[in-house]
């Protein structure tokens, strides 16, 4: 491992806003944060978003500094670039933010029934030979179904035409209940609700990679339960 890589741990398992729970303990149902994310960790009652896939946590970091009286959390197996967003929290104060490293696979190990309010899926990766995988999959919408409150959105925005033809597929075979969709998000924003339009324009690294490629960036919501 790089040296700057183990910098970015070392740093990371000292900061009280990242979490980094262990196989074991969320095997065997150890995780004492579940069901209990706004007493344990938040102290307060607000609402709870999740950043799927948060790599640097552009999302989760950018909602928080728009939204004070909501919680953020940031779920990804990559440390060191969860460490970016991690950083910028302690140097900026933001308080409303914390950063989970672990699995999605696990997301229901780790929340409880009714602990979610709303998902935001950013850029996932494709998984153009592993569709299973995919985060809008049957098998991890199932995940979100148990920790969703009833009506919990769930955002996705992608460059990729593989995730957001299957996303397309998956909402007409299961019935979601699709409330936007759009091939061309930036063509489409203008006729779009303020609040919303505000929050798309938050900007992941990999959409500027994308955007800089030429893609066009897609995005959807959509709620299951
Ligand atoms: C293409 S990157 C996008 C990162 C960021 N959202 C952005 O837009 O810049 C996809 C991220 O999802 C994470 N990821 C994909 N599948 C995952 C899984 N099953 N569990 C945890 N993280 C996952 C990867 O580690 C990676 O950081």
């Amino acid at each position: 491992m790089s040296k700057n890589k183990l910098f970015r741990f070392a740093e990371m398992k000292k900061m009280e806003h990242v979490l980094e729970p262990s196989m074991e303990e969320i095997k065997n149902g150890a995780v004492d944060y579940k069901g209990n994310w706004n007493k344990a960790i938040f102290k307060n009652d607000n609402p709870i978003t999740l950043e799927l896939g948060c790599g640097k946590g552009e999302y989760a970091v950018g909602l928080a500094k728009k939204y004070p009286n909501k919680n953020f959390i940031g779920v990804d197996i990559k440390g060191a670039r969860m460490w970016v967003g991690a950083k910028q929290c302690v140097e900026e104060g933001i308080e409303n933010v914390v950063f989970l490293r672990t699995k999605i696979d696990f997301i229901d190990k780790l929340f409880d029934r009714n602990e979610v309010d709303e998902i935001w899926l950013t850029f996932s990766d494709p998984q153009p030979n592993k569709p299973n995988k995919r985060l809008t999959s049957k098998i991890f919408i199932d995940r979100y179904r148990k920790i969703l409150k009833p009506g919990g959105i769930i955002h996705l925005k992608t460059d990729s035409d593989v995730l957001f033809e299957s996303t397309e597929n998956e909402i007409k075979e299961h019935g979601y209940n699709c409330t936007y969709f759009t091939w061309d998000l930036y063509n489409d924003i203008q006729k779009m609700p303020d609040n919303i339009k505000d929050i798309l324009h938050i900007k992941t690294h990999y959409e500027e990679l994308f955007t800089q490629r030429g893609h066009q960036i897609k995005y959807c919501q959509f709620y299951i339960n």
